[in-house]
């Protein structure tokens, strides 16, 4: 039997604890699970592509079945190159399905090997997402218990760089 490699695609802007408790349910599930962080010139991101790599490797440190990586072009064609048979997203709310069974039946059909699985985050986490964790912070609000430690800290830097900035 070979493995079953698993991708976890997304933004990752910043990582969140309902990311986190996905990928700890895929790790589970598959042999291996590689967090794909999207390389997308067009959206003006808070963090940096290094930055978010750097936040998802140290969240799962140790872990020997979870890799972090990058990603550009389509989701499908790094999959192949990866051996990847499955496609991760996690669906939080009724909200989300529109879109993600779109992604999920035109990922199918530029390569029917693929086959997207979906996964429901823990309750505590069905209503976080990563921009309105951005937005909390910036408005200063507190996202303890939402994102990992070390976002929170880092999240709580890039506020006073932008405060320190606009004085
Ligand atoms: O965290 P996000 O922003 O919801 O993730 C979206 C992502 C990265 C999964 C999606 O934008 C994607 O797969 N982009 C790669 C380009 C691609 O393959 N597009 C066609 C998908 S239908």
């Amino acid at each position: 039997m070979t493995d079953v490699i698993a991708i976890y695609p997304g933004s990752f802007d910043p990582l969140t604890n309902g990311h986190v408790d996905i990928i700890r349910r895929g790790s589970r599930l598959f042999d291996r699970i590689i967090i794909a962080v999207l390389i997308n010139i067009e959206k003006a991101p808070l963090f940096t592509v290094p930055e978010r790599v750097d936040i998802a490797r140290e969240a799962f440190r140790g872990w020997d079945n979870v890799e972090v990586d990058t990603f550009d072009g389509l989701l499908v064609d790094y999959a192949r190159r990866k051996k990847a048979s499955v496609i991760v997203r996690g669906l939080r709310a009724i909200s989300d399905f529109e879109f993600e069974m779109q992604m999920a039946l035109m990922n199918r059909r530029l390569n029917g090997d693929v086959e997207t699985v979906f996964m429901m985050p823990a309750e505590p986490y069905t209503y976080v997402s990563s921009r309105l964790v951005k937005e909390v912070v910036a408005l200063g609000g507190s996202v303890h218990g939402l994102v990992p430690d070390s976002v929170e800290e880092r999240l709580r830097q890039k506020k006073l760089a932008r405060e320190t900035l606009r004085a």
